[in-house]
């Protein structure tokens, strides 16, 4: 018998890998809550009992996501316009936050943006663009929210992704956007760890149907046409794979884990060549003239 058997969360559904209401009277913040990952992380915290802020910079996207989530989950679910690039909208969607709902106990960083581009040919301002979004917008994120997460003894989650821990190519704003997000967070768990703030890093690999996986990953669009032999589990991923391990690292389940990166690839990162996951048309040179000029 363990110690502590409210740590010990049965399966209640085929979605959930831990028991309804386990975070009854939390509120969740997530920066690109509107789609993808950062969506599904969101559904899937809310079924489990708490109310969130999705933040993003389109509003008629979030306002109608938020409104699916809250549908769907019994949950209310609002919107908060900003860019995270930019501290006072960051502030300001923080404050709509405590005025609703009186307090923040979660936060993903999860606002990015990508593309594919040689270094060669890569603008100062498109590197700056994507550090600006993924590594400030995190700063910003963490800045703003800090106070509250600290009063409720809370715990970040930042997305990041694995495309760092080599060279991968066409991607050297997004990696060292990345390993500053990993930077942010170690630090982030080491100096607020005696406040009781947690901070870990979700990093994904090859997740399926994400917006991310359209633009890097391959011109095939349905997933279950392209090759899984790079990925150990013989699948890609999906969103739900994410989803299912913020709410393992939000919960008290991992209420000693802090500062780690949980890769969430199918192992793929132990076998993954530096050229993979891009299709052989896009390492053809000739076709980085038409890789920069149409966005991908
Ligand atoms: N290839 C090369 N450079 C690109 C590019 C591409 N596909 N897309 C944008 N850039 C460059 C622009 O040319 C510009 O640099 P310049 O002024 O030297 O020309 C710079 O990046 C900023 O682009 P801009 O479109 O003005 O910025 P934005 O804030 O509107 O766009 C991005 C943000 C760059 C992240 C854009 O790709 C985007 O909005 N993406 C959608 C969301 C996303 O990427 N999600 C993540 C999926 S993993």
């Amino acid at each position: 018998m363990a110690e502590n058997s409210s740590y010990i969360l049965p399966v209640v559904d085929s979605t959930s890998v831990f028991k309804e209401g386990i975070f009854d009277g939390r509120v969740l913040f997530c920066t690109g809550g509107g789609s993808g990952i950062c969506r599904e992380m969101t559904e899937a915290i809310m079924r489990h009992g708490a109310n969130a802020v999705i933040v993003g910079r389109n509003l008629e996207r979030i306002t109608k996501t938020a409104k699916e989530l809250s549908d769907a989950t019994g949950r209310r679910c609002s919107p908060a316009q900003a860019d995270v690039r930019y501290p006072k909208q960051v502030q300001d969607a923080v404050s709509k936050t405590i005025n609703e709902f009186g307090r923040i106990d979660f936060v993903i960083c999860g606002a990015a943006g990508n593309f594919l581009a040689p270094i060669s040919q890569m603008s100062e301002n498109a590197f700056r663009t994507v550090i600006e979004i993924d590594t400030l917008g995190t700063y910003h994120t963490v800045k703003a929210t800090l106070p509250h997460v600290r009063a409720s003894k809370g715990s970040y989650i930042h997305v990041s992704a694995t495309l760092h821990y080599r060279g991968t190519p066409y991607q050297v704003h997004v990696s060292a956007a990345k390993a500053g997000i990993d930077a942010i967070s170690a630090v982030l768990a080491v100096e607020e760890g005696p406040h009781g703030v947690r901070s870990n890093v979700v990093a994904p690999g090859p997740i399926a149907g994400t917006e991310g996986m359209d633009r890097l990953g391959s011109k095939e669009k349905d997933a279950s046409n392209r090759d899984t032999g790079m990925i150990p589990v013989g699948r890609f991923g999906h969103v739900k794979d994410v989803a299912s391990a913020a709410v393992f690292l939000f919960s008290d389940a991992a209420a000693f884990i802090s500062g780690v990166v949980l890769v969430v690839d199918g192992g793929s990162e132990h076998i993954r060549p530096v050229t993979l996951p891009y299709p052989r048309s896009v390492l053809d040179p000739e076709s980085v003239k038409t890789m920069i000029k149409p966005r991908l």
